[in-house]
C-alpha cells in the first residue's frame, strides 16, 4: 500500500510540473487561481475522489505530531496565508497533506483590493509578486464557512481594512478577532504586507504593542484563550527584530510567523521583477530563514516560531526548522512545485526522525 502510495505521489508529481504547471501557467495567475480553486472544489464533490486524494497525498506518522502554543499538530506543514483567504478550500487542501491551514488575511468588511493586474510570476526566479491589497469577503462570511469545520486546524489571519486609518486600526483588529474566536485556533496579527498603505507602520514599537496588548487582553478574559502569533516582514532591521523579541515577551503572545513577502528586488532576471508589491519564494528563502535564526538565537527559544518564505523543497524545510522553526508554511514553492512537495516533505521529517 505504501508503496503504491508513493508512485501515485510521484506520478502527479510528474503530472503536475510537466503538464497542468505549463497549462495553468499560460493563464493570467489571478484566472490560473481561479480555475484550479474551482477545479478542486468541483473534482472533491466526486464520489471516492476525497478520499483517494488522502490517500495518495497524507501521510500520518507519530515523529510528525507536535505540540506548539499548546495545540495538536498532525503535522508541521502548514499552508500560509494568503491562498484561501476565505476559507473556501481548507477541507480540500487538508486532504492534499497540510498539516493546518491559515485563512485570511481577512478584515472586518469585504473589500475588493487593489485594481487588477495585481499578481505576477516571476518564472526564471522561482518567484511571484503580488499586489492583492487584502481583497476578501470580509470576516461574516468567513465565519459562516468554518462554521462547517469538523477536523482541519485553523489559523485566522487577520488585518484592517484599507479604508480604517491606523489610528482606527485596532477595532479592525478586534472586530476580526471577536468575530472569528470561536471558529479558529490560533490567530495571526498581519502588520507585515505591504499592499495595504502605511500597514507595516503598525509594526513600529509603539502602535504595535498597543495593538498587541489590547488583543492579548481581550483574549484573557475568554474562558480559554486562543495563541495570537505577530506575521512580520523580512525588511526589518536587526535593531527592529529586538523590539520585535521585546514586544512579544512583554505582551505575552503565543509567537511569530517569520516571514511575510519583501519589498527588496535583489540578484533577479526575470523581466517583470519591478512591478510593484511583495515578493515571495525562492529569492526571499535565505533572508527568511535569517529572520528565524535571529529570533531564535536572541530570544533564547523563548517562544514558537512559524518559518515561512521559499521553501521549495525537503532540505529547504529541514533548515527552517533547523534555524529555529517549530512549525513550516508553503505558498509560493506549493504553487511551484505541487502538492507533491507536503509529502516529500513530511517523509523526509519522517526519515530524520528514524536516523
Ligand atoms: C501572500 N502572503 C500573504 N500573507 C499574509 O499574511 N496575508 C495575505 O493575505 C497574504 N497574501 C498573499 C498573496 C499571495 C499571492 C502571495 C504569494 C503571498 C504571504 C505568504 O503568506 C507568505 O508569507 C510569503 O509568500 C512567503 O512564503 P513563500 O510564498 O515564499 O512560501
Amino acid at each position: 500500500k505504501e508503496g503504491f502510495g508513493l508512485s501515485l505521489t510521484f506520478f502527479f508529481s510528474v503530472m503536475y510540473k510537466s503538464l497542468i504547471r505549463p497549462l495553468l501557467f499560460k493563464l493570467d495567475p489571478e484566472r490560473a487561481h481561479h480555475f484550479t480553486f474551482n477545479y478542486l472544489k468541483w473534482i472533491h464533490r466526486l464520489p471516492g475522489v476525497p478520499a483517494l486524494i488522502r490517500a495518495i497525498y497524507q501521510v500520518e506518522h507519530p515523529a510528525l505530531h507536535r505540540e506548539v502554543f499548546g495545540l495538536h499538530f498532525k503535522n508541521p506543514v502548514g499552508l500560509a496565508a494568503g491562498l484561501d483567504k476565505d476559507a473556501k478550500l481548507y477541507k480540500e487542501l487538508s486532504n492534499m497533506g497540510f498539516g493546518f491551514i491559515e485563512i485570511g488575511t481577512i478584515t472586518p468588511k469585504p473589500q475588493s483590493g487593489n485594481p487588477p493586474k495585481r499578481l505576477f510570476r516571476l518564472i526564471e526566479d522561482q518567484a511571484i509578486i503580488n499586489r492583492m491589497g487584502f481583497n476578501n469577503e470580509g470576516v461574516a462570511a468567513a465565519v459562516e464557512r468554518l462554521k462547517k469545520n469538523t477536523n482541519v486546524l485553523i489559523g485566522g489571519n487577520i488585518g484592517k481594512n484599507k479604508i480604517a486609518p491606523n489610528e482606527q486600526a485596532v477595532d479592525d483588529y478586534m472586530a476580526c478577532f471577536e468575530a472569528l474566536f470561536n471558529y479558529v485556533d490560533y490567530f495571526v496579527v498581519n502588520v507585515s504586507s505591504p499592499n495595504t498603505p502605511n500597514l507595516r507602520t503598525l509594526q513600529e514599537k509603539e502602535p504595535l504593542k498597543a495593538l498587541l496588548t489590547t488583543l492579548q487582553t481581550a483574549n484573557n478574559q475568554k474562558a480559554k484563550q486562543k495563541p495570537i502569533l505577530l506575521k512580520i516582514a523580512p525588511d526589518l532591521t536587526d535593531d527592529q527584530l529586538l523590539d520585535i523579541i521585546e514586544i512579544v515577551q512583554q505582551t505575552h503572545i503565543a509567537g511569530v510567523i517569520a516571514t511575510n513577502t519583501t519589498i527588496t528586488r535583489e540578484h533577479l532576471i526575470s523581466a517583470n521583477q519591478q512591478e510593484t508589491g511583495g515578493l515571495s519564494g525562492k529569492p526571499l528563502k535565505q533572508r527568511s530563514t535569517e529572520v528565524i535564526r535571529f529570533l531564535h538565537q536572541k530570544s533564547g527559544g523563548t517562544f514558537p516560531i512559524i518559518g515561512v518564505g521559499g521553501i521549495f523543497s525537503e532540505e529547504d524545510a529541514l533548515e527552517k526548522l533547523a534555524a529555529g522553526a517549530s512549525l513550516i508554511q508553503l505558498y509560493t514553492g506549493f504553487i511551484y512545485e505541487g502538492a507533491g512537495l507536503i509529502k516529500r516533505i513530511n517523509k523526509a521529517l519522517i526519515n530524520n526522525a528514524n536516523c
